[in-house]
C-alpha cells in the first residue's frame, strides 16, 4: 500500500483515519476524494492540510469517470471506503441519497476495483447491518436483518461488495463498527448533540424511555481496526469491530449532562424513532485474532470527547447555525 485513496475522507470517522495514517506512516501517500456533502467538512482536515503526503479531490463515488479519473491521477493502489450518508433519522426522513450512495457508490467502487486491477478496497461497514439483538452478540457469519433505511442501505451494498468479490475476485475486506464517537463527529449524532446542545443549556431529546443500548467504540480504535484489517485481513473476510462498552442512550445523556454541570432537567424524553432497534452488540474476536485491541476506555474516551466539543466551539457553532437548523427543526420541533 503506497497510494491510497480514502472516500468520505472529509466526515468524522474518515478525517481521524486519515489523520491516523499520515502520523503513523511517513511513507504513505493519502489522496482524500469527497464529495462534501453537509457532514464533508473541508476543516476536519486541516491537521494535515499542509502535509506533503496529502491531497484532496472532490468527487462523487456515484459517478465513475471521477472515481477513475482520481485513481489514474495519483496511481492509486489501494481504496478505503467511508463516503455514506450515515445518519438514521435522516434515512427515514428521505432516504434517497442513502440508495444512491450506500448502495450504487459501492458499486461503483467495486467496478473501479476490478476494471483499474487496484490492490485492495477496504469498504467501512457498520453493525447496523444485522439488526438488533437483544441478548447475546452477532458474529461475522450471522444472517443481515436491518432496519431502517440507513442500515439496510449499507447491508445492500455489502452484499454487492461481496458479490464481486466472489465473482470476479476483487481484493475486497470489510469492517462492522460499533457506534462510534470522538472528535469531528457532526452533531446530529447522539454524542455530539448532546454535548453541544448541554453547553448551549438545550434539552438533550433523549428517544422514547432511553433504555436502547449501543456499544460505544472511541474513533481512534475504529482507525486502527481498520488499519489491521488493511495489513492483516484475509480477502473475501468482514470483520466486527466491537469495544464491549454498553450502555443506554439515558445513561450517557446523564454523563453528558453531569460531565458539564448541567442540571439532570436539561433531559427531554421525546417521540421515539420509527423502528428503534433496541440494542446493537457485535463479537469482535475474529479481529482480535488479528492482534487489534481498544485501547481507550469509555471513561476516558468520554472526558477526551467532552473535552474536545468544549474547546472546538468554533468547529461546531457554524454547523449549529447553518443548513442544519432546518434538519433540526424538522426532525425535533415539528415531529
Ligand atoms: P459522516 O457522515 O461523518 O461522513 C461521511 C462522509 O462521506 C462525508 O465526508 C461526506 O461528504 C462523504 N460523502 C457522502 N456521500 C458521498 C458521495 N456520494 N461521494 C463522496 N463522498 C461522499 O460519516 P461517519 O460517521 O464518518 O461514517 C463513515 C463510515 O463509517 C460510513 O460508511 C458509516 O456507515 C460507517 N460507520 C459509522 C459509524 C458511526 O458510528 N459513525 C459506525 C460504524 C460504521
Ligand atoms: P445515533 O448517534 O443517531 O446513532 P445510531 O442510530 O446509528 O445508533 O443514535 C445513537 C442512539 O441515540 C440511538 O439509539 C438513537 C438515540 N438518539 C436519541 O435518543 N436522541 C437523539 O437526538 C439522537 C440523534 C439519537
Amino acid at each position: 500500500m503506497q497510494n491510497l485513496l480514502v472516500t468520505g475522507g472529509a466526515g468524522f470517522i474518515g478525517a481521524n483515519f486519515v489523520h491516523y495514517m499520515l502520523a503513523t506512516y511517513p511513507d504513505l501517500r493519502v489522496v482524500v476524494f469527497d464529495k462534501l456533502t453537509y457532514a464533508g467538512r473541508t476543516e476536519n482536515l486541516a491537521p494535515v492540510a499542509q502535509h506533503p503526503n496529502f491531497a484532496f479531490v472532490q468527487g462523487d463515488i456515484c459517478n465513475l469517470a471521477q472515481v477513475q479519473a482520481a485513481v489514474a491521477q495519483d496511481q492509486i493502489d489501494t481504496i478505503v471506503n467511508f463516503a455514506a450518508e450515515s445518519h438514521v433519522d435522516r434515512s427515514i426522513l428521505d432516504p434517497d441519497a442513502f440508495v444512491q450512495t450506500d448502495v450504487y457508490g459501492v458499486y461503483v467502487l467495486c467496478e473501479v476495483t476490478r476494471t483499474l486491477g487496484l490492490q485492495r478496497l477496504h469498504h467501512v461497514s457498520t453493525d447496523e447491518v444485522y439488526g438488533p439483538i437483544p441478548t447475546g452478540k452477532f458474529r461475522e457469519d450471522d444472517r443481515f436483518l436491518p432496519t431502517s433505511p440507513y442500515a439496510a442501505s449499507k447491508a445492500s451494498g455489502e452484499l454487492i461488495a461481496l458479490s464481486y468479490f466472489r465473482t470476479y475476485g476483487i481484493p475486497l475486506t470489510i469492517t462492522r463498527g460499533v457506534n462510534t464517537y470522538g472528535p469531528y463527529q457532526y452533531p446530529e449524532k447522539a454524542i455530539p448533540l448532546f454535548i453541544t446542545n448541554a453547553l448551549d443549556d438545550l434539552p438533550l431529546p433523549v428517544y422514547g424511555d432511553g433504555q436502547q443500548v449501543r456499544d460505544r467504540l472511541y474513533v481512534s480504535d475504529h482507525a486502527r481496526a481498520i488499519d489491521v484489517v488493511l495489513r492483516r485481513g484475509v480477502l473475501g473476510e468482514a470483520y466486527n469491530v466491537a469495544a464491549d462498552m454498553e450502555q443506554t442512550n439515558l445513561t450517557v445523556a446523564q454523563m453528558i449532562v453531569a460531565a458539564l454541570g448541567k442540571p439532570q432537567s436539561l433531559i427531554q424524553f421525546v417521540k421515539d424513532r420509527p423502528a428503534h432497534d433496541v440494542r446493537y452488540a457485535l463479537d469482535a474476536s475474529k479481529l482480535h485474532a488479528l492482534g487489534w485491541q481498544p485501547q481507550v476506555d469509555f471513561a476516558t474516551g468520554f472526558a477526551q470527547t467532552v473535552q474536545w466539543y468544549r474547546e472546538q466551539e468554533a468547529w461546531w457553532r457554524p454547523i449549529k447555525s447553518g443548513d442544519y437548523l432546518a434538519y433540526y427543526r424538522q426532525q425535533y420541533v415539528e415531529r
